[in-house]
């Protein structure tokens, strides 16, 4: 299977498929080369829109499968991959826009996320993204597919088979920014690629994925509030535009991490993270989740009668020359420690209330538990490993850094309770830290990190209390907290606004003619 757009025409004679192959230059042991019987192009293939970008090969003669050669599966046309789902894609295309694959050219790999239809059509330019297509990328850029890399397979894992979901087929440049690429939707070609195999047919998988699909309810953003509109017609938008005022949480403006990603982030990349210190010295993480209090672990405060003015706030952390250095601190006027009994938390009330800005932003609670992070989400704990080394006058500190891992299975423990992970190399810096995992488009603390002599569920899985067992002491305690912001209520003001521009233009032109 390839891509149409790979072929002039349907003659084979000049055509050669190998299979087996890692590099294009030099020896290949296990390479194996046939010819081509027959080029099948899809009847609707649309060599402007791209539409059915898909084609059939028919080897010459069968191959023998291998360890290094075997068939992939295909997925089958109820197939779901909805927003997010992990997906590779393989090839000897270039990589970089203009930048060929180097000497020996070995293929190559990347984990892309699938992202929904709509929104893609939106980055993409409307109308260019037709259901025949499926899109994978990562909004912040840097990883795609690019040129020389068509016709090759998007695969995704299910248990443990692959299954391809999609052909390269285009995109606008390679990796750049809000630029998802392009892939043909093998799902929705089931029957025809059937129809053009008679005997020893592809091995069709029904690929399901867990969670809402955010991209249902996707409309394109409206064209950008006007600066231009005149003066009295101010008072009758801000009315309809500001009536909830409620601060929303979850929003990292400056988060530029994406899956795989790793390490010492950028200041500014995890807005709710701050750092606790007593007497001075650094002792835990914690993160804002109101404009006046903070979420940390209770073994951080440890005694049953925390003397508050022993603790300051940390927020804001900028990464300068690897030194910490942080936009504000504030004391701490109480302590409320939950009493459950294995995992605990703490809430440290602030002496006055934050105000938010980009790198200071409040994190989502799921008091009422009505998220679920399905087992394969990716989340990532972000903390400071080893607080005495990066925060002692040593300026060599390391800094905030986060890990990534995906929610595993919590096996016989109840999954309401808990949240299970792959392990993560947790430090003991790390108590109090957040584990923040995405629901729609808003970050949400599910657990926090503690080094209690923790359940186990296997070898490579950890298991944490989530947040949203101490729903109730964080209702009575902090009272209204900032809210997600919900992907329809930003469409409807989205909406209202462009109607209300598309309303308001030809008036203020009229008035403007009439005027002049
Ligand atoms: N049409 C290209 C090819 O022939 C594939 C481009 C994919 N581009 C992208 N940005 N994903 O190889």
């Amino acid at each position: 299977m390839s891509a149409a757009h790979c072929f002039s025409s349907d003659t084979t004679s000049r055509w050669q498929v190998s299979l087996g192959r890692q590099n294009l230059q030099g020896n290949n042991s296990n390479e194996v080369s046939t010819t081509v019987a027959r080029i099948i192009l899809h009847p609707n293939y649309d060599s402007v829109t791209n539409n059915n970008d898909i084609a059939l090969l028919r080897l010459s003669s069968p191959v023998n499968f291998t360890d290094y050669i075997r068939p992939v599966c295909l997925a089958a046309s109820d197939s779901v991959f909805s927003n997010g789902t992990d997906s590779w894609v393989t090839g000897w295309g270039a990589v970089k826009e203009g930048v060929s694959l180097p000497f020996p050219e070995t293929l190559q790999e990347v984990e892309l996320s699938v992202l929904g239809n709509s929104q893609c059509d939106c980055l993409n330019g409307v109308g260019t993204v037709t259901d025949n297509m499926i899109c994978a990328g990562v909004l912040a850029g840097g990883k795609d597919s690019c040129q020389g890399d068509s016709g090759g397979p998007m695969v995704n894992q299910q248990g443990s088979v692959w299954v391809q979901s999609g052909i390269v087929s285009f995109g606008f440049g390679c990796a750049r920014p809000n630029l998802p690429g392009v892939y043909s939707r093998v799902s929705i070609c089931q029957s025809w690629i059937n129809s053009h195999i008679s005997s020893d047919k592809p091995g069709f998988v029904q690929f399901t994925s867990s969670g809402l699909d955010a991209d249902s309810s996707y409309t394109c953003p409206g064209p950008p509030p006007s600066t231009t509109t005149s003066s009295t017609t101010r008072p009758s938008t801000t009315q309809i535009l500001t009536s909830p005022a409620r601060a929303v949480c979850g929003n990292a403006p400056m988060n530029s991490r994406a899956l795989g990603d790793s390490g010492v982030v950028p200041g500014g990349t995890w807005p709710w993270m701050v750092s606790l210190h007593k007497n001075g010295v650094y002792t835990c993480g914690g993160t804002l989740i109101a404009e006046r209090f903070v979420l940390t672990s209770a073994q951080c405060v440890s005694t049953s009668n925390p003397d508050v003015s022993e603790w300051s706030v940390f927020f804001g952390q900028h990464l300068v020359d690897g030194s910490e250095e942080f936009e504000m601190s504030l004391g701490v006027v109480n302590i409320t420690v939950s009493n459950m009994t294995d995992s605990n938390i703490a809430l440290l009330q602030l002496t006055k209330p934050v105000s938010f800005k980009d790198h200071i932003q409040p994190v989502c609670m799921d008091v009422s538990a009505s998220r679920t992070f399905p087992v394969g989400s990716r989340c990532w704990v972000a903390g400071w490993e080893n607080g005495s080394k990066s925060f002692s006058t040593d300026k060599a500190g390391s800094g905030l850094r986060d890990l990534e891992t995906q929610v595993a299975s919590c096996g016989d423990l109840s999954d309401s309770e808990n949240i299970c992970t792959y392990t993560m190399d947790l430090q003991q810096g790390d108590q109090g830290s957040p584990l923040l995992c995405k629901s729609d488009s808003s970050w949400f603390q599910v657990a926090v990190v503690t080094m209690s002599g923790s359940k186990s569920v296997r070898a490579d899985v950890q298991v944490f209390a989530k947040t949203s067992r101490f729903g109730s002491l964080l209702k009575e305690t902090v009272g209204d907290m900032p809210s997600p912001e919900v992907a329809a209520t930003g469409n409807a003001a989205g909406f209202s606004i462009s109607l209300f521009l598309y309303f308001v233009v030809p008036v203020t032109s009229v008035f403007l003619l009439s005027g002049s």
